[in-house]
C-alpha cells in the first residue's frame, strides 16, 4: 500500500487523482487544500509520495514540499503548475528536489504512469540504498557460497552473516532464529565485539519485517535530548538548533526493526519513554503534542548484565521484562576456540579478496597462538589482526609465525603434552626444569629469538637468559 498526499484547491485535478489511484491498485490518498493542512499531515503519517499542485503563496522556503525533504526523506515529490507558469513550476521542482513537473490539465491517465512510475523509482531507489550498505558484507557472501544457514564447507555453518562451527554459537543461532520467527523484542547480551549487531540483522532478516527498514541507534554517550530526538523525532523549532521536523528513527523504521545498541546506558528518565514505546508504541515528537504510533521491533544489545543492573536498581525492572522476549547471550570468543580457525579462514579470504592478494591460509602454530589468545575483543579484534597480517603477508604464500601482532605472538602456550612428558621417577627439581625449558623454548620461538625481548616477558636479565640457554643446550631451529 502507497500513501499519496495530493496537496490541492483544483475539484478537478483531485477527481482525477482519485479515480486514477484507487485502493483496489494499492492506493491510500490524503486530500489537502493548502500548504499548511498538508504539512501537518505529513507530521502524522509516513507518506510515499506528494503531488502538490502549486499555488501563488507556496513558494516560500518553508513549503510542505521543502519540509519532507528533511523529515520524509524516501518521499517522493512532484510538483503541478498552471501551464502559463511553468517556469515556476520547474523552479519548485528544483528547489525542492522534486521528481518532475506536470502541467495542468493532467489527464487521469497521466496521474496513474506518473504516480506508478515515481513510486518504482522510489523502490529501487529504495532498494539501491540497502544494497549498498550490505555491499561490504555481500563480500562475505562471495567467500563462502551461502545457503540459508547452512552447513557450508568443513563443519562451518552461517546465520546470515555469522560464521561459526562451536556447539555454543549453533545453540545461539538455534534460539535466534525461533527469535526472528516471532514477532517478540530481543535483547542480546555479549562482551564487545561478539557480534551483536550482526545477530540482530540476521534476526531481522530472518523476520517477517524483511522487507521493511532496520534502523540502528546507539544508547551510550548521547544525551536524553538527542537520543530522544534522534528516535521519536522533533519537530522544527523545538529546541536551538532544530532548523526543520525529523522524523525519528522509530517512525522511520514503522514495520520494521530498531537496534538499540548500549540500552543499558540509557538514562532512567529516558527508560520511561522506552518503555512507554514498547507498550504502546507511542511516539510523542519533541516539541509536537500529537502522540502517533508506530509498529517496531525492538532488538537491543548490551555488554554489562542488564540483570544485575535491575538487582542495583539502576534499571527499571518493568523495562527489562518488556526488552527480553528473548534473551540471547553471545558467548566471548575465548569461550568457543572451535570457531577460531573457520573465522580465521574466513577473514583471510575475505581480506585478500580486499587487497587482490592471493594468500593460502594461516599456518598451523599462527592457528594456535590465535586460539590460546584470549580476544578481549572478541571477533572484531580476531577479524582486524587478519586483516593486518594478511596485508602483510606475501603474495602466494601463508601467514605465518613472523606476521602475527607481538602481543599475540608473545602469548604463552601451555603445551599439555610437553610438560606432561617428564619421565616418571624424577626429583620435582628436575620436572621444573622441564618445564622451564619448555617455557623457555616456546619463549624463544614466539619473539624469533629476540634474546633481550624474551628476557624481558620472563622477567630475566639478559645474562640470566644468555645462562639458561647455554645450559640447557637451546638452539635456533
Ligand atoms: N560470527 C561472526 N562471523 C563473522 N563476522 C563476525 C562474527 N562475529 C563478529 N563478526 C565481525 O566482528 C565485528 C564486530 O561485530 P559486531 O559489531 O556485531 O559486534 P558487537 O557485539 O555489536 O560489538 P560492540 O559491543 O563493540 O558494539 C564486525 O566486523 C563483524 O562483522
Ligand atoms: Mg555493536
Amino acid at each position: 500500500m502507497s500513501t499519496v498526499l495530493i496537496k490541492s484547491k483544483d475539484k478537478a485535478l483531485t477527481l482525477s487523482a482519485s479515480s486514477a489511484l484507487s485502493e483496489l491498485d494499492g492506493y491510500r490518498l490524503i486530500f489537502c487544500e493548502d500548504d499548511n493542512s498538508a504539512k501537518s499531515r505529513l507530521d502524522e503519517v509516513n507518506v510515499d509520495l506528494i503531488l502538490y499542485d502549486v499555488d501563488e503563496d507556496d513558494f516560500g522556503p518553508d513549503n510542505a514540499l521543502a519540509r519532507s525533504r528533511l523529515s520524509h526523506t524516501a518521499c517522493w515529490r512532484i510538483v503541478i503548475c498552471e501551464k502559463n507558469e511553468m517556469s515556476c513550476g520547474a523552479q519548485l521542482c528544483e528547489d525542492t528536489a522534486s521528481y518532475l513537473y506536470l502541467a495542468k490539465p493532467v489527464q487521469e491517465q497521466q496521474i496513474r504512469i506518473v504516480v506508478k512510475r515515481a513510486l518504482e523509482h522510489a523502490e529501487l531507489s529504495r532498494r539501491h540504498r540497502i544494497l549498498s550498505r550490505e555491499l561490504k558484507l555481500s563480500l562475505d557472501d562471495e567467500i563462502f557460497n551461502d545457503e540459508e544457514g547452512g552447513s557450508v564447507q568443513g563443519g562451518v555453518s552461517r546465520f546470515e552473516r555469522l560464521v561459526y562451527a562451536s556447539p555454543k554459537m549453533a545453540e545461539v543461532v538455534a534460539e535466534a532464529k525461533v527469535a526472528a520467527s516471532t514477532g517478540m523484542p530481543v535483547l542480546i547480551r555479549g562482551e564487545t565485539g561478539t557480534g551483536k549487531e550482526l545477530l540482530a540483522r540476521a534476526i531481522h532478516f530472518n523476520s517477517d519485517r524483511v522487507n521493511s527498514p532496520m534502523h540502528s541507534q546507539n544508547c551510550g554517550g548521547v544525551s536524553d535530548d538527542a537520543l530522544y530526538s534522534e528516535l521519536f523525532g522533533h519537530m522544527r523549532g523545538a529546541f536551538p538548533g532544530a532548523i526543520a521536523d525529523r522524523l525519528g528513527l522509530f517512525r522511520a523504521a514503522d514495520g520494521g526493526t530498531v537496534f538499540l545498541d548500549e540500552v543499558s546506558e540509557v538514562s532512567p528518565h529516558f527508560q520511561v519513554a522506552l518503555l512507554r514505546f514498547l507498550q504502546e508504541g507511542e511516539v510523542k515528537p519533541l516539541g509536537s503534542d500529537k502522540t502517533l504510533y508506530s509498529n517496531v521491533r525492538i532488538i537491543a544489545a548490551s555488554n554489562r548484565s542488564i540483570e544485575e543492573m535491575v538487582e542495583k536498581g539502576s534499571f527499571r525492572r518493568d523495562l527489562y521484562y518488556r526488552l527480553r522476549g528473548f534473551q540471547l547471550e553471545l558467548p566471548p570468543l575465548r569461550d568457543r576456540t572451535d570457531d577460531i580457525p573457520v573465522l580465521t579462514q574466513f577473514f583471510v579470504e575475505k581480506y585478500a579478496g580486499v587487497v587482490g592478494r592471493r594468500v593460502l591460509g594461516v599456518t598451523s602454530d599462527v592457528l594456535k597462538r590465535l586460539e590460546y589468545y584470549p580476544f578481549p575483543g572478541n571477533v572484531r579484534e580476531l577479524e582486524s589482526e587478519v586483516q593486518r597480517m594478511v596485508a602483510v603477508a606475501e603474495q602466494g604464500g601463508y601467514v605465518a609465525l613472523r606476521h602475527l601482532s607481538e602481543k599475540i605472538a608473545r602469548t604463552p602456550i601451555e603445551n599439555g603434552e610437553d610438560a606432561a612428558f617428564v619421565p616418571s621417577g624424577v626429583t620435582l627439581k628436575d620436572k621444573v626444569e622441564h618445564l622451564e625449558q619448555v617455557v623457555l623454548t616456546k619463549a624463544l620461538e614466539a619473539f624469533h629469538w629476540n634474546q633481550s625481548k624474551v628476557a624481558e616477558e620472563l622477567g630475566l636479565s639478559r645474562v640470566g637468559l644468555a645462562n639458561k640457554i647455554k645450559r640447557y643446550g637451546l638452539r635456533k631451529g
